[in-house]
Parts: C-alpha cells; sequence; structure tokens
C-alpha cells in the first residue's frame, strides 16, 4: 500500500512568509503566501530588519492557514521542513524558531532545507519530473547552472562571478525609475520596445559555464548617461535590449551545458525562470535542439514553501533542534552539492 507522506514547508528567507503542505513530495494540498512586496516598494528593496517584523506578524496565520486549506489534521502531519540559509538572518531565524517549536510540539522531524535547492526542487510540484537532468536557478541572489544527477545529487556546472540574473533585473528596472521588484516591470516594459534596437554585450567565458552580468549593467548605465546627454533614450528599448541580452546569455549557457554533458533535459527554477521572454526563448531552442524542457508553473518560480517542503520529501536526512540559520551558506557547504 502506498504511504502518503505529508511535509509541512515553511519559507522566510527574504520577502515573502510562506507555508504549505505537500504530499510524498509533488502534490501540494496548500500554498500560502503573504508577500511583503508593498512594504519594502517605497524603499526600492528589502529593508532586512522589516522584513523579520513582518514575519513575526504573519507566521502563525500563515502556517494556520495552510494546515486549514490543506485539510490535514496537525497529527498527521510527518515532518516539519524549514529554509535555514541562504537569506536574511533575521528573517530566516523567525522561520527556523517557529519550525523548531512546531516540530517538537508535534513530536515529529525537523528538516533544514538549502533555499537554493528548494528552488530547483519546485520543478517536482504538480509533475512527473524526475533527475537526471541540467537545471537552472536564477533568483534575486543567485545564478548556478547545475547537473541534478538523482534526488539530493547535484554538481556545479557554472555559477555567476559577480551580480545575480534577478540582481542585475532589480538594479536596471531601478536606474530606469521602475519600482521594486525589478524584473516583472522590466518584463512588462519590454513588451513595447525593439530588442535589437541596442547592442548590448553579452558575457561568455571561454572554458567555463559561469556567468557574468556586471559587464552589462554598466554598459546600460553609460547607455543611459550617454544618451540623456543627448537626444534621450526609449526606456522601453533598454529594458528589450538589456532583457534579451540576459535571456541569450542564459539559454545558451543551458543548451551547451546539456550538449557538454549528454543531458538532454533542462529545468529553471527561481524568480527569473518566470520571465516569459527566457521561458520561449528555451521552449525555441530546446525544441531545436531535441532537449525535453520543464518549466515550473509561474508561482513555484518565485520563493514559496511548497518547493521547501518538496525538498524536505527528497533530502532523505533529518536535523536535531539545534539546526542553525546560514544566511551566507553556498550550496558546497549545506553539504547538498559536490563537484
Ligand atoms: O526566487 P526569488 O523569488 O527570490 C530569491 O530567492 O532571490 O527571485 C526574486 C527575483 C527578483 O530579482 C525579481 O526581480 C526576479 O526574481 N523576477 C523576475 C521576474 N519575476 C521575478 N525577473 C525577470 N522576469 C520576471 N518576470
Ligand atoms: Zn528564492
Amino acid at each position: 500500500m502506498t504511504r502518503f507522506i505529508y511535509i509541512l514547508g515553511i519559507e522566510t528567507s527574504c520577502d515573502e512568509t510562506a507555508a504549505s503542505v505537500v504530499y510524498n513530495g509533488r502534490t501540494v494540498l496548500s500554498d500560502v503566501i503573504s508577500s511583503q512586496i508593498d512594504i519594502h516598494r517605497p524603499y526600492g528593496g528589502v529593508v532586512p530588519e522589516i522584513a523579520s517584523r513582518n514575519h513575526i506578524e504573519k507566521i502563525s496565520f500563515v502556517i494556520n492557514s495552510a494546515l486549514s486549506i490543506s485539510n490535514i489534521p496537525r497529527c498527521k502531519i510527518d515532518a516539519v521542513a524549514v529554509s535555514n540559509g541562504p537569506g536574511l538572518a533575521g528573517a530566516l531565524l523567525v522561520g527556523l524558531s517557529y519550525a523548531k517549536s512546531y516540530a517538537y510540539a508535534l513530536q515529529k522531524p525537523l528538516i533544514g532545507v538549502n533555499h537554493i535547492e528548494g528552488h530547483i526542487c519546485s520543478n517536482y510540484l504538480h509533475s512527473e519530473w524526475e533527475p537526471p537532468y541540467i537545471c537552472l536557478v536564477v533568483s534575486g541572489g543567485h545564478t548556478h547552472l547545475v547537473f541534478a544527477e538523482d534526488y539530493g545529487k547535484y554538481r556545479v556546472l557554472g555559477k555567476t562571478r559577480d551580480d545575480a540574473a534577478g540582481e542585475a533585473f532589480d538594479k536596471i528596472a531601478r536606474v530606469l525609475g521602475l519600482p521594486y521588484p525589478g524584473g516583472p516591470e522590466i518584463e512588462k516594459l519590454s513588451a513595447n520596445g525593439n530588442r535589437d534596437a541596442i547592442n548590448f554585450p553579452k558575457a561568455f567565458f571561454k572554458d567555463s559555464l559561469d556567468f557574468s552580468f556586471s559587464g552589462l549593467k554598466s554598459a546600460v548605465m553609460q547607455y543611459i548617461i550617454k544618451t540623456e546627454k543627448n537626444s534621450g533614450y526609449k526606456p522601453c528599448d533598454v529594458a528589450a535590449c538589456f532583457q534579451k541580452a540576459v535571456v541569450d546569455v542564459l539559454t545558451e549557457r543551458c543548451v551547451d551545458a546539456c550538449n557538454l554533458f549528454g543531458v538532454k533535459k533542462l529545468a529553471v527554477a527561481g524568480g527569473v525562470a518566470a520571465n516569459s521572454s527566457l521561458r520561449n526563448n528555451l521552449l525555441d531552442l530546446c525544441k531545436k535542439q531535441g532537449i525535453e524542457l520543464m518549466l515550473p508553473q509561474i508561482k513555484y518560480c518565485t520563493d514559496n514553501a511548497a518547493m521547501i517542503a518538496s525538498c524536505g520529501y527528497y533530502s532523505g536526512k533529518t536535523d536535531d533542534l539545534n539546526l542553525n540559520a546560514f544566511p551566507n551558506i553556498s550550496l558546497f557547504e549545506s553539504g547538498v552539492l559536490n563537484g
């Protein structure tokens, strides 16, 4: 008989307070997110102290809602999974402390989850996707090209040497006077722009699958300063050409990784994976190259707790109540990734 494992996932690493109940790592029974975007928007980015305070205010309500929507009684929860890094220290500690108390009260295991691995696991939600595959993780803080050889077994093939892709979107949006978070705003503005109007540089390293977006960022800023002095610039063209430069590099490198490692399966994860230009480019190129592509539902690309619950299910480990938060933990240090 199939056993149903119900995991309560908790996510508070940045500016979303989220809780979710997922069974057998794939089926989302509830997915509750309280976003702080409107609170941080006037500051142009996330203010850590404000984020922590808001997590404290919202977490009980969010977890109770997730449990009640799932219709799973507390006593049937098999484990509590929580992101314990990377992320903002104070923000992580709110979710972690709550998860510890919950696991202790229920007398159920606690599972610490690496937030980046959580994003990778968003591909398993409501899907039959399985390793091995190449995964591009593109969020506000991370840009990694990973070979997911098996559940919980990964190899980093490339990563950004400076800005993360989402960070570059947010910074250019700010220069263009767009509100936080910049990614969706740049995407919207690009829709009216000519993506061939300006030729911004794309960084490809010769013998490496690493990324770099700082040169592109500087080129966009210089273009804005230069054209402001003369005839002015068209913000929609700048947005469209910047987005094209980022998307082209990400797409080409994904396909390179698949071909280099002979893996004909590709997945994406993280907030930037919600970008429709990236999704469409990948669909086109993967079709041409015979690569099977997995695009997680857009709501599971940005931070959520369903991906954390799924990751807890596949992590195959439990932690004790001394588990700490690791704001700067890398994929290697967490013991999650190797190679
Ligand atoms: O994964 P996420 O929610 O949080 C982190 O773990 O960082 O990603 C947030 C990032 C932000 O930089 C945001 O601007 C970007 O994802 N983002 C997008 C889009 N939606 C969110 N970037 C480009 N296009 C989008 N549609
Ligand atoms: Zn994230």
